[in-house]
């Protein structure tokens, strides 16, 4: 059977890692993969985590399975952070929440629902969108289809080609939105934008599904969600993928979930039922470790606190480094025209520069990001930022 198949090339993102890690060049610059970084370079595993694992590893009796939905008190929890605790989808029961590996097990899952209930529906993805997006949704064999929502050049959202696209999906099409910090380009909608995108989706009966990855990377956690809350308070269905590799750098744990919000308690449990059988159907259960350290977080008041000030940090740091790196291409292009990248939110922003460009930073200043010109703000420091400015400059 294997004879007749060739050897498929890297995922971009993950080629890009093992890219920068064989390049032997000291002064060599990772704006690729998405992971936080510390100004020392490194992804550090958060104090809170630290003290929560070892709080879990005490208390821990047994390695028996927990559940398909994984744990119910970091279920219970996730709901809270992400839709507030009072929002009238919660206090009417229409909410379910199963714990997944990672955001992308929830997004695999939702996309299987999907194709399990309504399998001739369209899902829209934003055109420009995560790279993972189009192989965890069409993977399963659903129908993809684009919507505009930035131009890189520009460096402009597209909204009102967005609703103008959106208008022309069917009832019962699928549209994918991602939350706050958008990745790849961090251009976020406003609130006002939310309301009437909420409005289309709930008038032409789309259902919103909508990724969560980066709650607390942009304003604060209320802030990165009050969109969503919004579009959730307005339709009768939605889902949403939620991840925290991020927000609590658990990255490798895989700790994420999915909820789904329905017409109905009744119609949430039928819901809920698929989600679990379908989860049983590709992984059987999720894995319990990280979620079992931000479970412990989240029901403890000074872990919680502690938490708070470390998502701050990170926050606060990847503010300043948008400001210093804008302020170094200023200085180094002698314009503006990189000053949208101190006003977009969360990790990402996209140059806007042609791939060849991106490769000949690649090739002669050994600095890292994909083809599409994202870079991670995180993996800029005090130290290297007059370089990368200088390269940027220079290959324009
Ligand atoms: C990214 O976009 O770089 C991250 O979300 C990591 C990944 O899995 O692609």
């Amino acid at each position: 059977m294997f004879e007749t198949i060739d050897r498929l090339k890297p995922d971009q993102i993950l080629g890009l890692m093992a890219q920068f890690r064989a390049d032997p060049f000291p002064q060599k610059v990772d704006l690729g993969v998405g992971v936080y970084r510390d100004p020392s370079g490194n992804t550090p595993v958060l104090e809170c985590v630290r003290r929560a694992e070892q709080l879990v590893l005490a208390e821990q009796s047994t390695k028996s399975y927990v559940a398909a939905a994984g744990r119910e008190e970091y279920n219970a929890a996730v709901e809270r952070l992400v839709l507030g605790s009072a929002h009238p989808a919660r206090t009417m029961r229409r909410t379910r929440t199963a714990q997944t590996p990672g955001g992308c097990g929830a997004l695999r899952v939702g996309a299987e629902l999907i194709r399990a209930i309504a399998p001739t529906a369209a899902v829209y993805l934003g055109d420009p969108t995560w790279g993972n997006h189009a192989p965890l949704l069409g993977g399963c064999g659903l129908k993809l289809e684009r919507y505009p929502y930035y131009d890189a050049a520009a460096h402009r959202l597209l909204f009102e080609s967005m609703l103008d696209r959106l208008e022309q999906a069917r009832a019962g099409d699928v549209v994918l939105v991602h939350a706050s910090c958008h990745n790849p380009c961090g251009a976020d909608l406003s609130l006002g934008e939310w309301r009437a995108l909420a409005e289309l989706l709930a008038r032409k009966r789309l259902l919103p599904f909508i990724d969560l990855a980066y709650q607390g990377f942009g304003t604060d956690l209320d802030g990165d969600a009050a969109g969503l809350r919004l579009v959730i308070e307005a339709v009768p269905e939605a889902m949403l993928a939620v991840s925290h590799s991020k927000n609590l750098g658990l990255y490798r744990e895989r700790v994420g979930a999915i909820i789904t919000v329905s017409e109905n308690e009744a119609r949430a449990d039928a819901v809920q039922s698929h989600v679990l059988q379908i989860a049983r159907s590709i992984y059987s259960m999720p894995p319990d470790h990280g979620a079992a350290i931000a479970a412990r977080i989240f029901a403890d008041p000074a872990l919680s606190q502690m938490w708070l000030a470390e998502l701050a940090t990170m926050r606060d740091r990847i503010r300043q480094m948008r400001a210093l790196l804008a302020g170094h291409l200023r200085e180094a292009t002698h314009g503006n025209s990189f000053d949208f990248i101190d006003t977009q939110h969360g990790m990402f922003s996209l140059l806007g520069v042609p791939s060849s460009t991106v490769e000949a930073l690649r090739t002669q200043h050994h600095i890292y990001m994909t083809s599409d010109s994202r870079i991670n703000l995180a993996g800029i420091m005090p130290h290297n930022v007059a370089y990368v400015a200088a390269a940027i400059a220079a290959q324009r």
